[in-house]
């Protein structure tokens, strides 16, 4: 594993947190009232965990014992890889996220207010109605798919209110959702549902992304074709976005969501909750590591539950009159914990738009802000470099004085956009969460907290409570005391951990615990004199392009299923918007021209084969690859080469044919 540093870390200057944030804290103004209950957490995790979800939820039935909520072993020689957290208890999180609510007298709070792609298409949603519309999906689910306890069904949304409303009726009845990203492929969105054997689809016709038209339908209909090919039937609930016109309709696999809908007989509104065990799975997110295809990660109820409440509490400093805008789509985690299940769960209100920020003007986020009065908004570094470019002016339009919260996710923040993030954005009067965690980690690691802690732009900052941070030292696997660098670490487990990858508890065992005794994150930081994190990065083959993830394998192998192409590799290299883009190295077949259009058409494959997202930004042909004696892809090289950095290649006499950089510099010349 290679630490890299992506990181710019030449302002040190040290933010006080905001005042009129540190009032409103519910941790306390005072890093000491943060590191205070910080150490409660890891010297007594049970009894404070037990706390904590005994206060903020509803449970059927108690685990045994306060002293013992969890159970974990990350050590595989003393046995299988093993996590648990409040098991013998019972719950409903659809039931903790709505009903309780309602009990609680909280009906006609608005749930989400949903904003449109077109400015004008808005609408708001009450907990009240949440209700029925989810007892009512669940009534569909149940009477007319058989879906029980454990059936995995598949989730295809834009961002509309279906989407939340879907993941909540499948986790009332106890089944397992996998929600995949909207704009992920057939092909991605086939081997999804093949991976997790859905029986049922929930998804809508088509979108727009600006101005431009997505016709889901047309990509579901060749992905269920595909899963049928390959022994997974999966039938189709279609919400109707836009119209009718023109799209197909399987006899005896699809059906209009409306249509089913409206016929439900009135006890519909009230599908009672199936109470689950504290371990009963959740949810599974496919989630794309350094080799194969992309892994299953699976969350179960209790844990993920009490982490996704405190952690969006907590970070964001939620209170009850708040409300709240998260732009992470629902296919990815940050929509899952930050867009839909921690909201929920604190009966907060939030915003949710299916739009993209620069549609029709580059001031749209803003305007949201300003229209619902948003007092914390959560954004992706890459969006807001993207906006950077188009200046302050289309930012300066709007008030923004609502704002108090600004969180950041996805990608390492880099100085320039934090500053100006904080100043134009913010206005100085707002504190930064620029929290970092993982799918599999489910919630917040670590992480400023507003009116708390004090912000060093471009460090995440401090351990979220109950968790217990190291730094390895990557020759020799052993601890980093004090200040220093290494492979991130988790060494106690927390309750919104991931407890395996579906059907394969063995890539999870060797995935995540390479060393024994520890959660391995992928990621390398370094730790500063006050304990500061700063993520410095991916330490393995895994690329994050505007805060997705994306494996260089994946990207591989659909580079791959080219027919003019023999092998490929792919590297990472440093793109101001992005984060990061994909450079494609491609060796192709004896005899065949190289042209523009055929570099193009490896591009459109990848496009095809993934999705937009995956889409290299350079391909660069290849006579050879640099491949040490035994085979291995030097990408230590190909990415310096990539980069441009061609005074850094190192040591390339250990290459079985070292002729092939120098053929690879002159190959880029002229093509890249
Ligand atoms: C990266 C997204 C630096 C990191 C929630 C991690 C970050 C991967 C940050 C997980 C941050 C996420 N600072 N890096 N604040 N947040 N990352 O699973 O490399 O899509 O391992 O979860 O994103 O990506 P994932």
């Amino acid at each position: 594993m290679v630490l890299q540093d992506h990181r710019d870390v030449k302002d040190q200057r040290v933010y006080a947190p905001i005042e009129s944030n540190s009032k409103l804290s519910k941790v306390g103004p005072t890093l000491e009232d943060r590191m205070k209950q910080y150490r409660e957490s890891v010297e007594q995790p049970s009894q404070y965990w037990a706390r904590v979800a005994k206060q903020n939820f509803f449970w059927k039935t108690l685990w045994e014992s306060d002293d013992s909520v969890f159970s974990f072993n990350f050590d595989k020689s003393k046995g299988p890889i093993d996590i648990k957290w409040f098991d013998g208890a019972t719950t409903n999180i659809c039931y903790n996220a709505v009903d309780r609510h309602i009990e609680e007298g909280k009906k006609d709070k608005v749930a989400f207010y949903w904003e449109g792609n077109d400015v004008g298409e808005t609408s708001a949603v009450t907990y009240g109605q949440l209700h029925d519309e989810v007892s009512k999906l669940a009534y569909l689910l149940k009477t007319k798919y058989g879906v029980v306890k454990g059936t995995r069904v598949s989730i295809y949304l834009p961002m509309i209110t279906l989407g939340p409303i879907a993941m909540l009726a499948v986790a009332r009845l106890g089944a397992v959702a996998s929600v995949v990203f909207g704009g992920f492929s057939a092909h991605s969105l086939s081997a999804r549902i093949i991976d997790s054997e859905s029986t049922v689809l929930i998804t809508a016709e088509g979108t727009m992304r600006g101005d431009k038209p997505i016709q889901l339908k047309k990509i579901v209909d060749e992905a269920l074709t595909d899963a049928e090919a390959q022994g997974v039937a999966c039938k189709a609930i279609v919400f109707e976005r836009h119209g009718r016109d023109g799209v197909p309709m399987k006899e005896g696999r699809d059906v209009w969501y409306q249509d089913e809908i409206a016929a439900l007989p009135a006890e519909a509104a009230s599908t009672p909750v199936e109470w689950v065990e504290a371990e009963h799975p959740l949810f599974l997110l496919y989630t794309s590591g350094s080799t194969g295809k992309p892994k299953g990660l699976e969350h179960t109820t209790g844990g993920y539950m009490v982490y996704a409440h405190t952690t969006f509490t907590t970070t964001f400093d939620y209170h009850d009159d708040d409300v709240y805008f998260c732009t992470g789509d629902i296919g990815w985690i940050t929509g899952h914990t930050y867009a839909t299940w921690g909201p929920l769960l604190a009966g907060s209100t939030s915003v949710l738009f299916e739009g993209v920020p620069t549609h029709p003007t580059p001031s749209r986020w803003w305007d949201i802000v300003d229209k619902f009065k948003v007092t914390q908004f959560y954004t992706a570094p890459t969006a807001i470099r993207a906006l950077m470019k188009g200046g302050e002016a289309p930012v300066k339009k709007t008030s923004r004085a609502s704002l108090r919260v600004l969180g950041s996710v996805g990608e390492p923040i880099n100085v320039e956009a934090w500053n100006w993030y904080y100043n134009v954005v913010g206005e100085g009067h707002c504190d930064i969460v620029d929290t970092w965690w993982q799918t599999e980690t489910g919630g917040h690691m670590i992480t400023p907290l507003p009116g708390n802690t004090p912000l060093k732009p471009g460090s995440a900052s401090l351990p979220f409570f109950g968790v217990q941070p190291a730094l390895l030292d990557p020759t020799t696997l052993k601890e980093v005391e004090g200040a220093g660098e290494g492979l991130l670490v988790i060494k106690h487990s927390w309750p919104g951990q991931s407890r395996t990858i579906f059907k394969d508890a063995e890539r999870f065992a060797q995935t995540y615990f390479p060393v024994d005794g520890y959660y391995m994150t992928g990621d390398g930081a370094r730790r500063d004199a006050d304990g500061y994190y700063w993520l410095t990065g991916r330490v393995d083959d895994v690329l994050n392009v505007s805060g997705h993830r994306l494996g260089t394998s994946e990207v591989e192998c659909a580079v791959n299923t080219h027919p003019d192409v023999v092998e490929s590799a792919v590297v990472g290299i440093p793109h101001d918007v992005k984060g990061e883009g994909i450079y494609v190295y491609v060796c192709f077949k004896e005899g065949v021209e190289i042209t523009q259009k055929l570099l193009d058409s490896v591009k459109a494959i990848v496009r095809n084969e993934i999705g937009a997202i995956a889409t290299p930004d350079a391909v660069h042909p290849a006579n050879g690859l640099p491949k040490t004696r035994s085979g291995k892809i030097m990408r230590r090289i190909l990415r310096k080469i990539a980069a441009g950095q061609l005074d850094e290649l190192g040591d390339i006499s250990t290459l079985a044919d070292p002729s092939v950089v120098e053929e690879l510099i002159a190959l880029k010349a002229v093509w890249v």
